[in-house]
């Protein structure tokens, strides 16, 4: 039995391992490759499987990701073969993974949540054996957080009426296109939704772009975009309106042109991860909470690495 790092050339056993046992997060070839090499933190030596007379019989991978300018680690995968559970493999991989990280110099640690490319947005407490694990390992819950699902098959979401009326009012909403960059990221720094900057960028170039926004005087005043993350499984988000703008409408438009492309792709449902206000996903399209996560972070102190002078 033997630890070494992934290599593209593991996909098949890596999906097949993780869709055996991952009940309730499923991945298709391309959702892999997302969540792994796609991530733009990707590192080689931060995914790791164990080998067992040539088969693979476990994966770990984590990524680092400045938060508020501090390296935060994260146990983004984690998955043995039920075969070989309770060898302590689980034990050995979560260990080295966590030594990765802190020689990369992470200070606090935390589980799946790797926004913005993350397959779920904490533990589900389904997966039982997984946070026993993570408590026996120091893992303290700090929060919940869920996702809400809208059933997308009896709504309709047209948005021409209330569209024309905010015309009136001088605000146009259009499908957003990659040379908005600019104008969005102006609205990022001004109220530091900076943090999706990133996700922003990738879904403006997609053909076509899955960002709508509102304008007022030239200036992007809302937006909302969908399949920024688990691509191609209906999800919807983030959605925000600078609040000097707020109680117009704009937001429940752009959440409805976002939910409509959402429903053409054949989805139907969309899922609002992470989602913040309840109510109004509620009230605007039906949406109510399907999952629930449990948030996991450990302290951890910094180590210099091994040929620091320091
Ligand atoms: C969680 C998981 C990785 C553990 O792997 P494992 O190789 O069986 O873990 P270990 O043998 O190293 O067990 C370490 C500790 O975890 C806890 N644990 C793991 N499985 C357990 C079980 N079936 N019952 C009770 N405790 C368990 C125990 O505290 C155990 O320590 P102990 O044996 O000294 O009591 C494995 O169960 C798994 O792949 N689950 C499905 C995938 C998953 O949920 N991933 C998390 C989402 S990213």
């Amino acid at each position: 039995m033997k630890i070494r790092l992934l290599s593209e050339s593991d996909i098949d056993a890596i999906l097949s391992l993780w869709n055996r046992h991952l009940t309730y997060d499923q991945l298709t070839p391309e959702l892999l490759e997302e969540k792994v090499w796609d991530d733009s933190d990707f590192v080689d030596e931060l995914a790791m499987v164990v080998e067992h007379r040539e088969q693979v019989i476990a994966f770990a991978m984590g990524v680092i990701r400045p938060v508020q300018n501090t390296p935060v680690g994260y146990v983004k995968m984690l998955v043995v073969d039920s075969r070989f559970q309770r060898y302590g493999i689980g034990q050995r991989l979560l260990t080295e993974l966590e030594n990765r990280l802190i020689a990369r110099d992470a200070r606090t640690l935390r589980i799946a949540e790797s926004a913005p490319n993350y397959i779920t947005p904490g533990l589900d407490p389904r997966y039982t054996k997984a946070m026993i694990l993570l408590e026996k390992n120091g893992y303290t819950r700090f929060k919940e957080t869920w996702s809400l699902e809208s059933d997308l098959s009896n709504q309709d979401f047209t948005t021409a009426d209330a569209e024309q009326k905010l015309a009136e009012k001088g605000i146009e909403i259009r499908r957003g296109k990659p040379d908005d960059e600019n104008l969005l990221l102006e609205l990022l720094q001004k109220t530091g939704w900076i943090a999706w900057q990133s996700e922003l960028k990738k879904v403006l170039n997609r053909h076509p772009a899955t960002v709508h926004i509102a304008l007022k005087d030239n200036k992007i005043i809302a937006f909302s975009a969908h399949n920024t993350n688990n691509y191609n499984t209906g999800s919807f988000g983030p959605l925000a309106t600078l609040d000097e703008c707020r109680g117009l409408k704009i937001g429940r438009i752009l959440l409805h042109r976002g939910l409509q492309d959402i429903k053409e792709a054949d989805h139907r449902f969309a899922i609002i991860p992470w989602a913040g206000p309840v109510s109004f996903y509620l009230h605007h399209c039906g949406a109510e909470i399907a999952r629930i996560f449990y948030r996991y972070e450990k302290k951890v102190k910094s180590q210099p690495p091994a040929n620091s002078t320091k």
